[in-house]
């Protein structure tokens, strides 16, 4: 049993259950309680005459599967002619993949020390969690349209229900800290953010599908043109229109939050100004968006410090693309004056920081938080939904209800899961008193295969 209590941290010791369930009410649960669940595991295990394991619930059965991850080029050539049998099947790898996916992450959940699974926050991501398992689980296998569209209404459910989740993992996990290796919560929730991405790019992907499907337009087997999306990939996103785009929606932010009086950096953009590749725009947006924020605010700041700021414009922040065989490289250069020494250690972590505690209080202000951003529906002035408008001001302003200036400490390490989800990179280099380098790496060809497990950078 000391198993399921692992301990991860020194201030964490195993208890027997009986003393933790007198000590803590336990909260009333709609799924069993994890404790219950593995205790009966580890009991069945203990029992099975062979010493092999064997599942003995519905939730070990689906942990037992694998995951079936895809590559952007697979939803590519999958979406590009359409047809009715394609959608149908898209509809049952989501029906069958979700709850495999979620699985995974419940069982994550289950083995996490019961002081950490017991916060608030984390336990009503895990209820969130057990049901959409339940749902996703038993639905029966799609076999018509109309099916699908019942479908797709429990997806959309879902999705929406599942903005508090990001919020919520994040209160956890700060609150409990000190309750566990640091190292460790930030792979969990390397693990669980990513896995979620996952999960809401399946669902999502299918929604758009049958969205285009739906559409009046469309003609079945018809093929795309080059410059579209098939669903939610981008065919073709030039590196150098998304870096325009969120320079631009960067600049409004800062004139909106520094004054209208505030010189904001000029982005300048050089090196190979065609780079294209198939990728999702909003996650390639969000990562953008956040890295030019930090550079932006940065060098605002320091050039209000110069005492001739007000005759001199800030340094221009600057962004080189380069292409190469297999990889687009971003790098972002700013003379910010580089990263306070007591931040380094902490810039991609979720648990631990020194303003961990300022953190807290403003993810308390934050209700919901979308994190893919497809979810962000922009709707033009006629009121219709533009599902392919540019999310990142409105990320940041409307779904998120998200003050522009609260800062949640999540920028960075939110950023660098997304990059490494489409096995790319991201990684800063910070000078000392003058200003730092941002390296995101994004695969080219689309030919990787999502990434759901982390890899040797997250743990470190
Ligand atoms: C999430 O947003 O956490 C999800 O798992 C969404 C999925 C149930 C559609």
């Amino acid at each position: 049993f000391s198993v399921a209590l692992r301990c991860h941290g020194k201030r964490c010791r195993p208890f027997a259950h009986s003393t933790l369930s007198k000590a803590i009410p336990r909260p009333t649960l709609i799924a069993p309680s994890p404790l219950v669940k593995i205790q009966k595991r580890y009991a069945a295990q203990a029992g099975a005459s062979n010493g092999t394991w064997r599942p003995v619930s519905v939730l070990d059965e689906w942990v037992a599967k694998e995951a079936r991850p895809i590559s952007l080029r697979q939803l590519m050539v999958f979406g590009r002619s359409l047809t009715e049998s394609r959608l149908i099947s898209s509809a049952n790898y989501v029906r069958t993949e979700l709850p495999v996916r979620i699985a995974h992450r419940i069982r994550d959940m289950q083995q996490l020390p019961y002081v950490v699974v017991t916060n608030p926050h984390i336990e009503e991501v895990y209820q969130l969690y057990y049901k959409a398992f339940d749902t996703f689980r038993k639905f029966k296998e799609i076999k018509t349209l109309e099916d699908n569209e019942k479908f797709c209404e429990v997806i959309s459910q879902n999705l929406k229900g599942h903005l508090t989740v990001i919020p919520k993992l994040a209160m956890g996990i700060l609150e409990c800290g000190r309750l566990m290796d640091p190292k460790e919560l930030d792979h969990f929730m390397n693990v669980i953010l990513r896995s979620r991405i996952s999960r809401r790019v399946i669902a999502e992907q299918h929604l758009s599908l049958t969205e285009t499907f739906n559409s009046p337009y469309f003609s079945p087997g018809a093929t795309l043109s080059e410059s579209d999306f098939i669903g939610e990939v981008f065919i073709k996103c030039f590196a150098k229109d998304v870096i325009s785009r969120c320079a631009k929606a960067v600049t409004q932010l800062a004139r909106s939050t520094n004054g209208p009086q505030v010189q904001v950096p000029e982005v300048k953009i050089d090196g190979h100004l065609n780079a294209s590749f198939p990728y999702i725009l909003s996650h390639l947006e969000y990562i953008v968006g956040e890295l030019l924020r930090n550079s932006v605010q940065a060098v605002i700041d320091r050039h209000q410090q110069q005492p001739d700021h007000a005759s001199s414009p800030p340094p221009p922040i600057e962004v080189t693309i380069c292409e190469a065989q297999e990889h687009v490289i971003i790098r972002i250069s700013d003379r910010g004056g580089g990263i306070p020494r007591d931040e380094l250690p902490y810039l991609w972590s979720f648990s631990k920081g020194p303003q961990s505690q300022k953190r807290l209080e403003n993810l308390g202000q934050v209700p919901r938080m979308a994190a893919t951003m497809q979810e962000l529906h922009v709707t033009d002035e006629l009121g219709r939904a533009d599902l392919k408008a540019p999310t990142y001001l409105g990320s940041l302003s409307t779904l998120t209800s998200r003050p522009p200036n609260l800062r949640l400490g999540m920028g960075l390490p939110l950023s660098r899961v997304y990059a490494e989800y489409w096995a790319g990179s991201l990684n800063l280099h910070s000078l000392e008193g003058y200003g730092v380098d941002a390296f995101l790496q994004i695969s080219r060809l689309g030919n990787k295969n999502e990434q759901l497990t982390t890899r040797a950078s997250m743990d470190a």
